[in-house]
């Protein structure tokens, strides 16, 4: 409807210049006096004029109808067609109607007309080169496009990266957005053609982004890897498809340079992605007393320094863990003494649902999945523990079989403490016993709602209520095993 109102008034001008060029012969031969031969001149041009605009007029929107509005737009997937070659086929029709109104209506050279104006072309083109280039990068963009409208490009001003989203390529110039929305940018199209562009989520419609990160040369290589990558998978932000990886970039004097790649979607933003991976990267380095590499300009004139300590000890871990928060060093260090090291490799079942168990873990460095497997069907993701967490309280506590299976998702480094040396510390703080529960009973919670109403914890009730259920059903295995263990003390 819209496109058959573009073409009326176009179409019944024309219509209306043809019936009087058809008619205006009759009514010339009726006008014979000295004014009639000024109106017979007057007439027959505007006229002839008249057609030539307005036939321009109607191919003009009728390109706009069948070509811009259907054709065009679906082999651009959609896209809008740019201005730039909108205006360029109007100037093309228009000045085709101009070139009919000389040579048909006033009788005049056209190749005459087309040589002056190449003259007068020569001396304009000269004073406004610079927006001619413009203009003809302009319409190499359009025949080679190296992007479209809607396309993330990237490009160097300087020394710094542009990142921003294609809204328009026009005569002159091409409009984008930038990546973080705060303001658009109109680029000269010569410009573009000159720097080399990257068309960022192409081919796949995600972007690879790296963060460097430089190490201490004495870094464990193994133990950095995993710690990055664990920092990598769990900052929000990069997909978990294709998955995070991490490589050794360069040995330079101040250090080892780390790469730590991630894929994310167009939607986010690629500043805010990087700034979470960073964070991430900068907290689990931290976390794990792993230095940043400082610039050196110390001549080491004796032997080489003492490498730094490869792991935090497990005091130094167990410290940190919420669970012992308000107990003292001493209390921590006797727990440390009995905790056991273990180092696991991507892919390590640490604990296996169904089996008995009866220690606690903390996780020091890497990621660990959660996940349970019910009997005939697949298996379902429960949570994913990273440093700082612990897990197997369940078994440990209550003396049920492990109710998961946990396994390493990136390499991992773990402290396993057993249930001899934590019953004289339940027995001693209450609150510990308290804490446990609570974790039980909000993780079996999680578990529910996670596979459904048949995981529900036994009284189906609130995790509060549940918690006080379990800290009974704690005490109660505890103390019969108490008579079996002897308590450790510390
Ligand atoms: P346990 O049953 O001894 O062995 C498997 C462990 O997985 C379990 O103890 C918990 O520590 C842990 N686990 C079970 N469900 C979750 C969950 N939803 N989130 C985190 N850890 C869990």
């Amino acid at each position: 409807m819209q496109n058959l109102r573009r073409l009326l008034w176009p179409s019944l001008t024309c219509a209306l210049l043809l019936y009087a060029a058809y008619f205006l012969e009759d009514l010339l031969r009726e006008l014979r006096s000295g004014a009639a031969t000024q109106a017979h001149f007057f007439l027959r041009h505007a006229v002839g004029i008249g057609i030539w605009l307005a036939g321009a007029w109607l191919v003009n929107e009728l390109i706009h109808v069948t070509i811009w509005n259907r054709a065009a737009s679906s082999a651009l997937g959609g896209r809008p067609v740019p201005q730039l070659l909108k205006h360029l086929v109007t100037l093309f029709l228009f000045a085709l109607a101009l070139t009919g109104i000389l040579g048909f209506v006033f009788q005049k050279s056209v190749t005459g007309v087309w040589a002056t104006s190449g003259v007068v072309g020569l001396v304009f083109g000269f004073a406004a080169r610079s927006l001619i280039a413009d203009l003809f990068c302009g319409i190499a963009l359009h025949l080679d496009p190296p992007f479209r409208i809607g396309d993330w490009i990237e490009w160097k001003d300087g020394n710094e990266e542009v990142l921003a989203r294609v809204e328009q390529i026009n005569w002159r110039s091409t409009r984008v957005h930038a990546r973080d929305d705060t303001k658009t940018i109109f680029i000269p199209n010569s410009m573009l053609s000159t720097v080399s562009v990257t068309n960022v989520f192409e081919p796949h419609g995600r972007t690879r982004q790296v963060v460097r990160v430089p190490l201490d040369a004495d870094v464990d290589l193994a133990r950095a890897s995993r710690v990055l990558l664990a920092a990598a998978m769990s900052a929000e932000g990069p997909l978990q498809q294709p998955p995070p990886d991490v490589l050794l970039d360069s040995v330079t004097t101040d250090g080892i340079i780390f790469c730590v790649r991630y894929w994310h979607s167009p939607e986010l933003s690629v500043t805010r992605v990087r700034h979470q991976v960073l964070y991430s990267v900068m907290g689990a380095l931290q976390d794990a007393g792993i230095p940043t590499a400082r610039m050196r300009h110390a001549v080491l004139t004796e032997s080489r320094p003492q490498p730094l300590p490869t792991t935090r000890s497990a005091f130094e871990i167990l410290q940190r863990v919420p669970l012992f928060q308000a107990f003292s060093s001493e209390e921590v260090q006797a727990i440390a003494q009995h905790a056991v090291q273990r180092e696991l490799s991507q892919g390590d079942v640490v604990v296996r649902q169904g089996e008995p168990g009866r220690s606690l873990f903390f996780v020091a460095e890497g990621l660990l999945d959660v996940w349970i497997e019910r009997a005939g069907q697949e298996v379902v993701m429960l949570n994913r523990l990273s440093a700082g967490q612990y897990f197997g309280e369940m078994s440990l506590l209550t003396g049920d079989p492990r109710s998961a299976t946990v396994q390493a998702a990136t390499g991992a480094l773990l402290f396993e403490v057993d249930k001899a040396t934590l019953e004289p510390i339940l027995a001693r703080r209450p609150e510990v016993a308290q804490l446990l529960a609570e974790t039980v009973a909000g993780r079996l919670t999680q578990n529910r709602d996670t596979l459904g109403r048949s995981a529900a914890p036994a009284n189906g009730g609130a995790p509060q209520s549940f918690a006080e259920l379990l800290l009974g059903r704690i005490r109660k295995f505890f103390s019969s095993s108490q008579e079996v263990h002897s308590p450790g003390g510390y």
